[in-house]
């Protein structure tokens, strides 16, 4: 099990499993699901390096390696913890 928290919240999610409803737990919201409106948009805080690869969909809304945000419907956690903070859309 990984697990996607925020400051004051956490929820257990299977590794590689999609993280939209732990995301929707912790606050992040939702449109399109497919990487392409920004809704979703979270900052990474910690554990970025245990989300898989930036998605082609990401890459094409413009995030580059490294940048510390991530489209929350384009991630999964190959394993370990993620630290969010959403900002809101
Ligand atoms: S919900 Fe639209 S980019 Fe993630």
């Amino acid at each position: 099990m990984a697990i996607l928290k925020t400051e004051d919240k956490e929820v257990e999610v299977p590794d590689n499993e999609s993280l939209i409803d732990a995301a929707q737990e912790l606050g992040v919201l939702f449109s399109c699901e497919n990487g392409t409106c920004g809704t979703c948009l979270t900052n990474i805080e910690e554990g970025e390096e245990n989300l898989n690869e930036l998605t082609p969909a990401e890459k094409d809304y413009g995030i580059e390696e490294g940048e510390n945000r991530r489209l929350m419907c384009q991630c999964r956690i190959k394993e370990g913890e993620v630290k969010i903070r959403y900002d809101g859309f």
